[in-house]
Order: structure tokens, then C-alpha cells, then sequence
């Protein structure tokens, strides 16, 4: 390494490898390596817009960053503290400290970093957002597929009503809608520019803060210097989005461990989404399932690490606001794959219709329909009526002759004299009619799925429309940022 040219003012001496190695951020700056190109290009194009350096120097730290932009990260010294000051000292090698030590003017790392963060998170979150468009389609479509599929719905785990498979799996396909909600709505808040507020106190060199924001693609301005470079809020807001999607995922992971055993046997996973045994050779084990399950751990393990990081942290930049990016790389990235590698999973299972139909009406699971069926057709109150359900069911016997002797029991009435026909009884233990009846807004007939399915797919096209014109409005600003450095070439 030649002289530092960060510490070589004030401090004296070399620090021992122990101490680098704790304080460098280095190798987690892989993250923001390409965003950090970005911030200096924008940066000193802005600078000199503003006069601040002259447009010579401009051409020379800019074709310098090309350079260091094509060699890449690994060619940078890692004995830096970070990827900010490395780049820098590149730079000066490549150019000369007359030229390359320009480019800092007027900044921080601080503004740099908290800049460079959001540009790396903005890509990774508009990428989650396309997944989380796939997985919520692979729902829909197997949906659609399932609108007659009967099957028992469950509470507590035991059974409880009977359902379709369409309509579990919109539950499942409604709960990653507003995921993708709080992601989109996330965004807005993360792509704000922190750059041009140095260390806190902003600086009295004449920057264009506007100027520099519209150039990285940002949507507005993070005004307050001090709060630009405090902030960390909009990673916490991000780990709690991947929280809460991969607490979704977990939970139809957890589905798919149960409804694979050869207690339930709803599903098969395919054999790419399984594993076996190194002893056991007849095992078909789902890994991949315990592996999102246990991801899911993994993230929320982020969340709280941030959110321990920044509490009480006095303000303005404090260096333990560096621990904080690694988590938040490392929860986008499995919160990615994990949504990626669900909706494989759960477009290449098979269902095994015929054990579900089967299923549908074990353990009662028709008895709430008795229950209301008995309200409808006597007119007795519904509390009555469960008790006189729930006293058969206790004796293990729902007939109809069952059913009119408690009847009689619990209500003094015959239930038949008051309108309970055998064809009544009959129907409300059919789990089709009981399926049929549910056609209120959200139940689970097959005509209230098909519009639901319609609905969740418009939806489904609006959201990637949106997610489009974003990355489409990245695109234009990289490009329009890449041709007014382009500029500065000739004019070498
Ligand atoms: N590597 C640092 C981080 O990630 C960059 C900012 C360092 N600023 C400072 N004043 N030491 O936060």
C-alpha cells in the first residue's frame, strides 16, 4: 500500500491486521462496489456542473473511475477501511492526487454510504418484487386449477370445515398481495438521496443536491443533513417487509412438510424439491421446506440485529451503523431465493385430489353446516342449535334419528315438527353443498374463487406494471447518466 491517504494526516503509524480486519467493511462493500461507481460518477459530473472543479479535472477522475469501474473490486488495496477510501486512493494512483483528490469535495462517506446503500437496495428490492410477482402468478394459476378441488380446512390443526384447494391457495396468494404492497410502498421511501449532506452538517461548497438526486435515478430529496446521514430506518422498514413475507413462506413451507407425511398425504414434492437418506433408503424427506422454514429465522434474526444496532444510537453517523448493511444484504438475498425457489416448488407438486376429497368430511367437518342448517329451517336460536350438534357429535353418532333425540332433549321440541326434514340433514353433510353455500364475498365456492382469481390476476398486472415503469425509470437514468459522462471523454 502507498502512504494512507486517510489516516497519514492526523494519525500516526500502520494499524496491525488484527484491527483492520475488525474495522473493514471491505469485503461486505462487494454490495455497493457497482453503486459506488454510480455516486462518483454522478457526483463529480455535478461538481463539475457547480464550477466547484474544473471540467478538465472532471474528465480525468471520470475516465479514472472507468478504469477502476472495469478492473473491478478485486484489484482494489484492502487494507482500506472501506470501498469508499479505496476507490479513492485508486483514483489517485491512476490520476494523481491533483486530479483524483478532487473528487471528495464537499462529501462524506457518510452521505456517500447511506447513498451507495440505497441505490444496492433499490435494485435488489425492485428484483424481490419480479419474484414475488412470479410466486403470487404460480398461486393464481394453481388456483385456478383447484376451484373444484374439496379438501378439509383445518384450526388448531384438527379438522374443521371443508373447503377447495383454490380457496387456501388464494389465502395464501392474498397474503403475498399485501406483501408486495408494503414492498412497493417501501421503495418509496428508500429511493430518497442522502448525497450532498457530507458528514451531517451538509457544506458550504455550492452543491446541486437536486441535480445530483435526478442524475442516480433518485425520487426526491433526504433534505436534513443530520437525518440524511442518521437514517437507517428505511432498512429496518425493508427487514420487516422480508419479515413478514418470509413468516408467509414459512408458513406454506410448514404446509408443505405436514401435507407430504404419510399421515395427511395431500401433496408429492417433486424429487428435485426433496431429499433422502444416507441410511434410510426409502426416505423422501422435504429439506428444501425446512430450509425455507428455518431462513425464515434467518431474517428475522436480521431485523432484530438492526434494530439493536440503531436503537439509542446518539445522532449523527456513528461507525457501528456499518455492522448494519451485512444483515440487510444477507436478508434480501434469502428473502429473494427463498421466494424464487417456492414458486418452483409449488408449481412442480403434485396433489393428490382424490385422498383430499376423501378427507373433507372426516371429523365432523360438516357439523357447522348442520348447526346452521337446524337455524334456518326451525328458527331456533344458533346457540341452541350447536349444542344439540355438539352433543351428538360427543356421541360419536350424527344421524338424523340421533340428532331429533337430543333435539328433543336440549330444546323440548322435535325438531322435525318444526321443519328439520331427513333431505335438509342430508345436504348439510355434503361437503359440495357446504362448499356451494359459502359464496359470500371471499368463501370458498367455486364461482367466488373464479372471481377472486380475476381480480387477484388484474391486480397481479397492475403491480407488475408498476414494477416495470421503476425499473424502466432506473434504466433511463443510468443511461442518461452514462451519456453526460460520455461527454467528458471527448472533451479530453
Ligand atoms: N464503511 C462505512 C460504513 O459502512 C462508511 C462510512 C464511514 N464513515 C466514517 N466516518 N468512518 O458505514
Amino acid at each position: 500500500m502507498t502512504a494512507d491517504i486517510l489516516r497519514r494526516g492526523r494519525l500516526n503509524g500502520v494499524q496491525n491486521e488484527q484491527i483492520v480486519a475488525f474495522t473493514s467493511s471491505m469485503e461486505a462493500d462487494r454490495w455497493i462496489f457497482d453503486a459506488d461507481m454510480l455516486v462518483d460518477k454522478a457526483y463529480v459530473v455535478m461538481l463539475s456542473h457547480q464550477g466547484i472543479i474544473s471540467r478538465d479535472d472532471a474528465s480525468g477522475i471520470l475516465s479514472g473511475l472507468k478504469t477502476i469501474e472495469k478492473d473491478g473490486i478485486g484489484v482494489l488495496d484492502t487494507s482500506y477501511e472501506d470501498v469508499h477510501i479505496a476507490i479513492e486512493a485508486r483514483l489517485i494512483e491512476l490520476t494523481g492526487e491533483n486530479t483524483g483528490g478532487r473528487m471528495h469535495s464537499g462529501r462524506s462517506r457518510n452521505d456517500e454510504v447511506a447513498t451507495c446503500i440505497r441505490i444496492a437496495l433499490r435494485g435488489e428490492l425492485l428484483e424481490l418484487a419480479e419474484c414475488l410477482v412470479k410466486l403470487r402468478s404460480v398461486f393464481i394459476i394453481k388456483a385456478d386449477n383447484h376451484v373444484d378441488t374439496v379438501m378439509p380446512g383445518f384450526t388448531h390443526l384438527q379438522h374443521a370445515q371443508p373447503t377447495t384447494l383454490a380457496h387456501y391457495l388464494l389465502a395464501h396468494a392474498c397474503a403475498l398481495e399485501r406483501d408486495f404492497e408494503r414492498l412497493t410502498d417501501a421503495y418509496k421511501r428508500i429511493n430518497l438521496c442522502p448525497l450532498g449532506a457530507a458528514a451531517f452538517a451538509s457544506t458550504g461548497f455550492p452543491l446541486d443536491r437536486d441535480y445530483v438526486c435526478k442524475l442516480l435515478g433518485f425520487d426526491a430529496l433526504l433534505e436534513n443533513s443530520m437525518d440524511a446521514v442518521s437514517t437507517r430506518d428505511f432498512i429496518i422498514e425493508t427487514l420487516g417487509v422480508c419479515s413478514n413475507l418470509m413468516v408467509d413462506i414459512s408458513r406454506f413451507a410448514e404446509e408443505t412438510i405436514l401435507w407430504s407425511t404419510s399421515e395427511f398425504g395431500f401433496i408429492e414434492l417433486a424429487d428435485a424439491y426433496s431429499s433422502t437418506s444416507s441410511i434410510m433408503p426409502q426416505k423422501k424427506n422435504p429439506d428444501i421446506s425446512e430450509l425455507l422454514r428455518a431462513k425464515t429465522g434467518s431474517v428475522h434474526g436480521a431485523l432484530m440485529s438492526v434494530l439493536y444496532i440503531c436503537k439509542a444510537l446518539p445522532y449523527s453517523y456513528n461507525r457501528d451503523l456499518q455492522e448494519v448493511t451485512p444483515h440487510l444484504q444477507k436478508a434480501v438475498g434469502i428473502t429473494k431465493s427463498a421466494v424464487s425457489i417456492t414458486t418452483d416448488m409449488l408449481s412442480t407438486l403434485t396433489v393428490h385430489k382424490e385422498l383430499l376429497h376423501q378427507k373433507s368430511t372426516s371429523g365432523f367437518s360438516t357439523a357447522t353446516e348442520l348447526a346452521d342448517t337446524i337455524v334456518r329451517v326451525t328458527g331456533l336460536p344458533f346457540r341452541l342449535a350447536h349444542h344439540v350438534v355438539g352433543s351428538a357429535v360427543r356421541e360419536g353418532n350424527l344421524d338424523f334419528a340421533k340428532i331429533i333425540e337430543i333435539g328433543k332433549k336440549v330444546t323440548g321440541k322435535n325438531l322435525e315438527d318444526i321443519g328439520l326434514r331427513k333431505k335438509d340433514f342430508l345436504e348439510a353433510l355434503d361437503p359440495l353443498l357446504n362448499i356451494n353455500r359459502r359464496n359470500i364475498k371471499g368463501g370458498p365456492a367455486p364461482g367466488e374463487c373464479t372471481r377472486s382469481i380475476i381480480e387477484r390476476g388484474n391486480k397481479l398486472s397492475d403491480d407488475q406494471h408498476v414494477i416495470q415503469q421503476r425499473i424502466q425509470a432506473l434504466d433511463e437514468s443510468k443511461h442518461t447518466l452514462d451519456t453526460i459522462v460520455d461527454t467528458f471523454e471527448t472533451h479530453l
